[in-house]
Parts: C-alpha cells; structure tokens; sequence
C-alpha cells in the first residue's frame, strides 16, 4: 500500500494493522494506546488477525513488525502504551508479555515502565495448584530520550494524609511552616527521618505509581474484554497533547478512540474485522463509554 503523506484523522480504518501502519505517514501520532490480541486467547475470525501463530516466536514476531513499522509512525517525543496479558499452557506460563517487550526494546523502543493493571474484580479461576492471575502488564515506551510526559495529568492523592495512613491528621505533622515531622506532632517517634516533608508533598497530589488497580469494563457489547475507560485516559492525559492524535492499531470496540474523543484528541483507529470496526463507529457517533 502506498504511503500516504497526510494523516485522515478521526476515522477507524479497516484492515491488518501491518498493512495500514505501514500506509500511515511518518512522524504524525504523539501515543499509541493499544492491547494486541493475547496469544492464542481469542479467535477473531479474521485471516489476517494475530494472536493464533503456530508458536509464541511467530507471534512475538508479528507484533515486531508492526511495532518496527509504528516507530516511524509515531513524533521524536511520541509513545506507546501495550497492554498485554501472559498465557498458561500445560500449566506452565509463556511469559508472553515480557517476550514481547524485550523484542520491541530490540527495535529501538525505549520502555519507560512496566505497569500492572490490577483488577480488583477479575474472574474467580478453579486453579489450586497456583495463586488467581488477576493482573496484567501495561508497557510504557517512548521513541526517543526526550519526549512529552504530563506527569501532573495524572498525579494520585497522597496516602500519607488520608484515613489509611498512621499520619493522618494532616500538616500539624510538621510543626510550624517548614518544619519536618519530628518537630511536629510525632516529635520522639524514631521512626520518622529528618526531611523537608511539606516540600516533598506535591499540591497536585503524588506521581502516578505502577500498580493501577482498574475494575473491567462494564461494556457487554463486544465478544471480547473491552479496556476500562479510565485505564486510557491515564495514557491519554499523560501522552498527548491537548489536540494531539491517538492511535490504537487493534481499536476493537474502540475504546480508546472514545476516551481520546472526549479528551479532546484526535483518533485513529485500525481493526481487521469490519463488524468490530462498525461496532467502535456507532460507539463514537455517540460518544458512549462503558459507564453507561
Ligand atoms: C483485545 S481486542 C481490543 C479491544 C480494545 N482494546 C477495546 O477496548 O475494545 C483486539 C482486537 O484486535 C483485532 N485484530 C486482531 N488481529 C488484527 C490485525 N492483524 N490487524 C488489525 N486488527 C486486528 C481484533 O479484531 C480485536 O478487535
């Protein structure tokens, strides 16, 4: 397919992610927000879909491909955010999502993170031999050294205040302005070092951590686990832009490119099964979230 030179913007293209990535201007999408089909997780029915190689090389080799073709696609500051759960077989773990990412650093992504999706409501299994998976990976890359991260998008409250913490009761911890917690209210426990606290403490509250703990989505009507809404917009509000684009090359039931429509991003979505593809455009037509 011929490359195109500008980028349509807010439309879901139908075909192989290949195939339309490497149609896809280069340097033109600040993040992508994406979840590849999980090996052999799910048949889609598709000829051209991933997720059933014959081996975990074959697919990890298939999703290099695309995501080599995804590296020219994406700004210098640009990113990738893949969410990717792991496969038992014969009661062994593959270690699919690490295969994978150690495969895509090969390429020249940089991974930033690893960070867990926790689901604090994930399926009950019958294993007993193990403990119940109930997490996945979310991957964190970027292109280049430099590149655009709103850290204070997505900032999460201090627990050190807040009803869980032993330090609840707020700044009378310090003492006077400037204080530390030793000459505060706690003066004596020595357990407490002698820092400047109240600097520490970021009024917009604390950096985001790497365990996200998400409850599933509540959207029934895809055959497939759709993302939660606010799995995205964490990705979303920390990778792009106001006004930037978001690209997920497996849109599905268009999640992503929902939440981006809200936030105020422009989308791009690619999927290989046209009753998906139409799924995710009424979705968008009304602007509908799993929330409702
Ligand atoms: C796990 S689902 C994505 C769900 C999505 N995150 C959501 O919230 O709805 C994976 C999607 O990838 C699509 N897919 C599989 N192989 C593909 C390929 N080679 N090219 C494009 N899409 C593909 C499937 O049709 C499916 O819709």
């Amino acid at each position: 397919m011929a490359r195109k030179s500008t980028l349509k913007l807010n439309q879901i293209i139908e075909g192989d992610a290949y195939q339309i990535a490497s149609a896809l201007p280069s340097e033109s999408v600040d993040t992508i927000v994406t979840s590849p089909p999980y090996y052999l997780q799910r048949n889609y029915g598709s000829n051209e879909q991933i997720g059933q190689e014959a081996s975990p090389a074959t697919y990890v080799e298939r999703l290099t491909e695309l995501f080599r073709e995804l590296y020219r696609v994406v700004k210098p500051t640009g990113s990738a955010w893949i969410v990717i759960g792991d496969k038992y077989q014969n009661g062994e773990l593959l270690g699919m999502p690490w295969r994978v990412a150690l495969a895509l650093k090969e390429t020249g992504w940089r991974l930033r993170s690893d960070c867990i999706w926790h689901k604090p409501n994930a399926m009950p299994s019958s294993v007993k031999t193990r403990p119940t998976t109930d997490h996945e990976y979310i991957f964190f890359f970027t292109k280049s050294k430099e590149y655009f991260y709103d850290a204070d998008a997505i900032r999460e409250p201090h627990v050190t205040f807040s009803e869980k913490s032993k330090m609840k009761g707020g700044r009378g911890h310090f003492g006077k302005r400037g204080g530390t917690p030793e000459k505060g209210k706690n003066a004596g426990d020595n357990n407490l070092h002698d820092g400047r606290w109240d600097q520490a403490f970021h009024p917009k509250g604390r950096n985001k951590r790497t365990v996200w703990s998400i409850s599933l989505s509540k959207f029934r009507k895809a055959h497939f686990a759709v993302f939660p809404e606010s799995l995205v917009e964490n990705c979303v509000q920390a990778s792009c832009p106001p006004g930037g684009v978001v690209l997920d090359p497996f849109s599905g039931a268009a999640t992503t490119l929902v939440v981006a429509q809200k936030l105020g991003r422009n989308y791009l979505g690619i999927d290989c099964v046209p009753e998906y593809c139409d799924l995710g455009r009424q979705r968008l037509k009304n602007s509908e979230l799993d929330t409702q």
